[in-house]
This record gives C-alpha cells, structure tokens and sequence, in this order.
C-alpha cells in the first residue's frame, strides 16, 4: 500500500512540474482552446466538451487553490496563497476574457464552473459572509439557489470593443488577411497542393457528398477537412466506422502543415501573419504586469483560438523544442504563463502547456523565446515581449491597417490613432466645428471673408491648402465615429478599487 507521502507525491506529480523549492507562485495568466463542438459553422458546445472543460477548471482549481471540485485541500506546487482560502469566487481575485463567440464562450463558462463550483459560500470570512446578507428579518437564514452556484464576471469582447485585438489581434487586421493571402501563394504551399492533391480526391469515397462537394477536396481546405472528419471521428459511428485512425492522422498532419503555413513564417519572424499571436502576447504581459504590481487580479483566464495558438507557438520558439508544436493543439489545451516569486521578492515566468483535457494529458514546463531555463527573470521576460509583441491598440492600428484608413475595412476603434483623425483634432482646435458642418451650418469656417476665415487659419495650422469643405465632412463624420468609440471605451485592465481584502469585492460593486 502507498504510503500518505508517497501518495502526495503522485499527486505533485500529476499537478505540475518542477522547479526549486524556492520559488511561489503568485499570479497566472490562462490562455485556453475550447472543448469539443459540433462541426464548423456552430455556435454550441457538446455536453462532453462542456464536461471535459468542467473537470479542466477542477484541475486548475487545484493547482491554484490547493482545493479539490469538493472542496478537499491538495497539495500543489502552484498553490497561490493570496487567493480566499475557501476557493470562494472574488471579483478582485480573478478576470476573465473571451470572444463574443457561441462555442468559445460556452467553453469559457464550462470551465469556470469547475474552477468556481457551486459552494455553501464564505464559511469563515465574515466580511464576505456579512456582505451576502443571508439572514432575514424573521430569523430565517437563505442559502443561494442551485447548491450555491457561483455568479463569476466574464469580460466578452465585442468584435468593435478596443480590447477586442487582444484576443483575435487577427480579426479586423487588414495586414494580417493580406500576408495569409501571400502565403497562399507561396512556392511551398502551391507544391504542396499539388502533391497532395490526388490524396484528397481519393476521399470522396470516405466522405459524403452532401456535406463536402468534390471541388473542395484539396489542401487549401485542409483545415475544414480535417476538422469535419475529426467531429464526425467522435460523434458519428457511421463515418468512424468508414475510417481509420491512420487516415484521420494523415488529414490531421495535412491540415497542421496548411495551418503552420499560414501562422508563421520562421524568415519573418514578427512579420504581419502572426499578428494574432503577437497581440495575444502583449495581452499576457499587460496583464500579468498588473497582477504583479497590483496584486490584482491573481488569475487571469483567457479563452481564444487555434490559430491565435499557432502563432504563438512560433513566437515563443516552441517549435524548436518540438515539431508537435507546429501541430494543432488539443481541445481544451492551455498555454499557462505563472508568475513566480522567489525568496528576496525578485519575480519570474515560467512557461507550461497542457495539450487538452484527456486524463494523460500533464502540465508541462517549456523554456520559451529561446532560453535554456524554464524560469525567466521578469526584466527578461518584458525584453522578449517588447521584440515580439504587441502591447496597444495603437501600435495594432499601426501594424495592421496602416494605408487603409479611408477604406470600409478600417476598424472604429483604430479611428482615434488616424492621421484623417489628428486633422479633424487640429481643425477643431483651430475653431471649426466639424459637428454643425456636417449638419450643413458652415458658420464656424467663416467663408465670407476669406482672408481671415477659419479655413486659413487651419491651413496654416498645417492642415494644408487643399482642406475643402468635402474633405471636412469625411473628416468630421470620422470624427462622429470616434466620439462613439469614446463613449463604448472601457478600461483595459480590470483593476481592484482597494486593497487587497475580503471586502473589496462589495466595495467594487458600490456603482450597480
Ligand atoms: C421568513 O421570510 C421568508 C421570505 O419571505 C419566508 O420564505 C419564510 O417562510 C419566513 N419564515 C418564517 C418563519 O416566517
Ligand atoms: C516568409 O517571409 C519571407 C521574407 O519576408 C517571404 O519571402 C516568404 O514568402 C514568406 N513566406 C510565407 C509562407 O509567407
Ligand atoms: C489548390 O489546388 C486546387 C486544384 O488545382 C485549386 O482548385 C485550388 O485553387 C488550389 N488552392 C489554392 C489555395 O491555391
Ligand atoms: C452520420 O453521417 C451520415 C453521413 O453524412 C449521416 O447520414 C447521418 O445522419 C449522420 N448521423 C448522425 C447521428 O449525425
Ligand atoms: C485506412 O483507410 C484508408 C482509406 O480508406 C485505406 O486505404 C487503408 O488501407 C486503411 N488502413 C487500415 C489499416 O485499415
Ligand atoms: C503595470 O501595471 C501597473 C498597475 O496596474 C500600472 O500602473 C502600470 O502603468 C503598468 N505598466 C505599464 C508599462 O503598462
Ligand atoms: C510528440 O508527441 C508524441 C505524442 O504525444 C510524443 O510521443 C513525442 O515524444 C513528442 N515528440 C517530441 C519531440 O516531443
Ligand atoms: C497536441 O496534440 C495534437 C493532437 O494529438 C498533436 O497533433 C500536437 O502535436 C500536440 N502538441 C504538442 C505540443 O504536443
């Protein structure tokens, strides 16, 4: 029989890795892949997915909270001790980010109702316990519907919001659909149409022809083919049955050559077809940057996509380290960047990945950006972010949809960081009011008079000769569209509104 010391380290075993004694952690920033779904175009997830992502949050709640699904203390490596002690859900403590997307949202909600199960609520933090006021004039005492269900804050982005690049830094990005365009075109993928492609037409007779027509049996839809066999591989005992596990790994090795393909490009290393992955990557740094010097949040949860993953695969150089990371990343899997601390209080990052939700599948440390050891400095870590990332929705502007400003795919919310934008600022600074000449009242550039209108006062503000009352309305409905954005704007980074306490959650909410 196993003894309880041997037992515990089974149990660290399965919940980490290792690193010196010496270090804790103290924060973390979760970037996780939805669970299983239906075959694409879909906006669900299946009861095994929601399952799957379910018993996935229970493990990060033991790593995290040292705490089991029921609420049993685990020994964990990773344990962050600032977190309440109950693993009861604190609006300062944790922050989460998702996708204004069906499936990705679902996944993010099923995995956040293993990280926060349902509980008898604060048991022993009287503040929290007062703030939930369950008592009643008549003596009753309530307990919460649902066995105690836990209403966690989930940030969905909004295609339009400005936070919006962090997550899908690819959507929206003119630049980014225009270098995937390239790769298309390139020797490399060409060749490998070619050569593959009478593999594909030797599909038809294992795929029906009601959902996949004969014309779209080639590599440039690898990814959409793979992804039908690999749904109906789990779902439809039918088609299973047709296939094989050799075939599905050949469409499945295919597919992550086509989608390698067209997320990095190892001779451009920053180059404009990973700007999801860049973006993304900038996010972790933000946010983690603000767990570090605020302590709040402690966990950070971010749910996104594939080729978001790819991306960064690349650009943190784990490709190098393994051709599985030029593959497709299991549902469910997690690229985990945990904040350290050692004992004279210098912080670090350390690196894990856990492909999926299987029960073999283990956290694993990685060394990233090319180092050699899986913990890194900090001021190391900032470094690397700052050559391989991006940090604002500025420089994302910049980056992505330079030269396409006065075209209907230029982003609302890159309107403010627009050279049309700054003149339209200067022209109002020079006395014009673009809002009632756009209403038609032309008062404010005073016409008459033209040697002292307001017109040749912005010209000679630099706004340049050719400034005609046209260009004054482009400009001042750009304008109108940033005054928009403005008001949608939200703050970047969810920040406690005091210090680190129990009562900061009742306090936070004081405006609702
Ligand atoms: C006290 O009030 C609650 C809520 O109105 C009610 O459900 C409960 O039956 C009351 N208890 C007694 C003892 O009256
Ligand atoms: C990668 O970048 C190089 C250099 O910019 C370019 O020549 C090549 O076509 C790119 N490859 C792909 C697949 O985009
Ligand atoms: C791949 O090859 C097929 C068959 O020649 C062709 O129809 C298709 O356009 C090619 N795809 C790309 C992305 O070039
Ligand atoms: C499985 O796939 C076949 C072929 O497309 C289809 O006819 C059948 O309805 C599917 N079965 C289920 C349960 O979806
Ligand atoms: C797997 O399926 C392919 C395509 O139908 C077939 O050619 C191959 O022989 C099968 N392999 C095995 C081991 O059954
Ligand atoms: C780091 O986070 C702190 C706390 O949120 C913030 O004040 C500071 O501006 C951040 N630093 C950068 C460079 O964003
Ligand atoms: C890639 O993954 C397979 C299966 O998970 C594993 O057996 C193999 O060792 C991995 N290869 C490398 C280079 O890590
Ligand atoms: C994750 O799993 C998938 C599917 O099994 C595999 O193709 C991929 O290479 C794996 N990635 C890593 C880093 O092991």
């Amino acid at each position: 029989m196993l003894n309880p010391r041997a037992i515990s380290l089974i149990v660290l075993s399965l919940l980490g890795s290792t690193y010196a004694e010496d270090y804790e952690c103290v924060g973390t920033f979760i970037f996780g892949r939805h669970n299983d779904r239906p075959a694409k175009p879909t906006n669900q997830q299946t009861p095994l997915g929601a399952e799957a992502q379910l018993k996935n949050g229970a493990l990060f709640r033991e790593r995290y909270y040292g705490l089991t699904y029921d609420n049993e203390p685990v020994d964990s490596e990773y344990k962050i001790e600032k977190l309440n002690d109950e693993g009861f859900y604190q609006a300062s403590q944790y922050y989460g980010q998702a996708p204004y997307s069906g499936t990705i949202a679902k996944s993010h909600m099923a995995f956040l109702q293993g990280l926060f199960p349902a509980t008898d609520g604060p048991l022993s933090n009287e503040l929290l316990i007062q703030s939930t006021e369950s008592d009643l004039d008549n003596g009753t005492v309530m307990e919460y519907p649902l066995n105690g269900y836990q209403y966690v804050m989930m940030d969905f982005q909004d295609p339009n919001a400005p936070n919006n690049f962090i997550i899908k830094g690819d959507v929206n990005c003119a630049n980014s659909d225009s270098a995937i365009a390239a790769a298309y075109k390139t020797e490399e993928f060409q060749n490998l149409n070619d050569t593959t492609f009478d593999f594909y037409q030797s599909l038809r007779d294992v795929l029906p022809e009601e959902d996949i027509a004969t014309s779209f049996l080639n590599f440039g839809n690898a990814m959409d083919i793979f992804d039908y066999m690999n749904v109906n591989w789990i779902h439809n005992s039918t088609l299973h049955d047709q296939w094989n596990i050799t075939l599905l790994d050949e469409v499945r090795l295919l597919s992550n050559q086509f989608q390698w393909l067209i997320s990095y490009n190892e001779t451009d290393v920053t180059g404009d077809i990973s700007i999801g992955g860049q973006s993304i990557l900038g996010g972790v740094w933000t946010y983690l940057n603000t767990t570090k010097e605020a302590q709040s949040p402690l966990i950070n949860y971010f749910t996104g996509s594939f080729n978001t993953m790819f991306q960064l695969n690349g650009l943190l150089q784990l490709d190098k380290l393994s051709a599985n990371f030029t593959g497709m990343p299991d549902y469910g899997a997690t690229y985990i960047f945990d904040l350290m601390q050692d004992t004279s209080d210098n912080y670090f990052v350390q690196f894990s990945f856990k492909n999926g939700t299987d029960s073999w599948d283990q956290f694993t440390v990685y060394p990233i950006f090319g180092s050699e050891d899986t913990m890194m400095s900090w001021d190391d870590f900032s470094e690397n972010i700052k050559q391989y990332s991006i940090l604002t929705l500025s420089d994302w502007c910049d980056r992505c949809n330079a030269g396409v400003e006065q075209s209907s795919k230029y982003p609302s919310v890159c309107v403010p960081y627009s050279s049309t934008y700054k003149a339209a600022k200067e022209l109002q600074s020079n006395g014009v009011d673009l809002e009632s000449i756009l209403s038609g009242d032309y008062s404010s550039l005073d016409i008459q008079d033209s040697h002292h209108s307001k017109l040749s006062n912005a010209a000679a503000g630099g706004i340049g000769a050719g400034v005609t009352i046209g260009t004054m309305l482009v400009l001042g409905a750009l304008f109108l569209v940033f005054k928009r954005v403005t008001r949608s704007k939200k703050n970047n980074v969810p920040i406690a509104t005091s210090s680190e306490s129990a009562s900061s959650d009742s306090l936070a909410e004081k405006s609702v």
